[in-house]
């Protein structure tokens, strides 16, 4: 059974994090979304709402689980028995990043492989923080996450 991981901050998830994800799930037998607990960043949503959010988006597909983990990815990835790393790629200016955090997993890890998936076009502009900041200052954020996500995002921007 091929298992990958795809994981990242998710603060919240996005439209672009769920067409990653559904284009993901069907080229690996299992998905496995790592939604990272970072101390040292405060986000918006606690992870158990991450979770949940991500959950909740993606609970029409059979074979992706969403789950937290702490400290490496590549020991989340052992306890999972997955090789594979999924990544997005929106924009050259992602690349730098994504390729030093790819060759530190392989150095960790010679084993275990990253694989970029593009964005779609219609994605490439999206991220979690533009979607805070847009929602912060009163913009429509429709279209920009999962339709379930965006009640949530609502209501706690309207109570911070
Ligand atoms: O959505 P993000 O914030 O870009 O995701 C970043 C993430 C979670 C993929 C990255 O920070 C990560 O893998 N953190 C775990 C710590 C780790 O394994 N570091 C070594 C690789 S540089």
């Amino acid at each position: 059974m091929r298992t990958a991981v795809y994981p990242g901050s998710f603060d919240p998830i996005t439209n672009g994090h769920l067409d990653i994800i559904k284009r993901s799930s069907k080229v690996f037998d299992e998905l496995v979304v790592g939604v990272l607990v970072n101390p040292q960043k405060k986000g918006l949503f606690d992870i158990e709402e991450r979770v949940e959010l991500i959950k909740k988006a993606v609970k029409d597909i059979p074979n992706v689980k969403v789950e937290s983990f702490s400290g490496l990815l590549i020991n989340f990835l052992r306890q999972k028995h997955a090789k594979v790393i999924v990544k997005g790629l929106r924009a050259v200016s992602d690349f730098e990043y994504e390729f030093q955090m790819s060759l530190m997993n392989s150095k960790l890890d010679p084993n275990i492989e990253t694989v970029f998936m593009m964005a779609s076009a219609g994605n490439s502009f999206l991220s979690s923080s533009s979607v805070k900041q847009v929602a912060m200052f009163g913009g429509c954020i429709q279209g920009l996450v999962p339709d379930s996500v965006m009640p949530a995002v609502i209501n706690k921007i309207k109570n911070l």
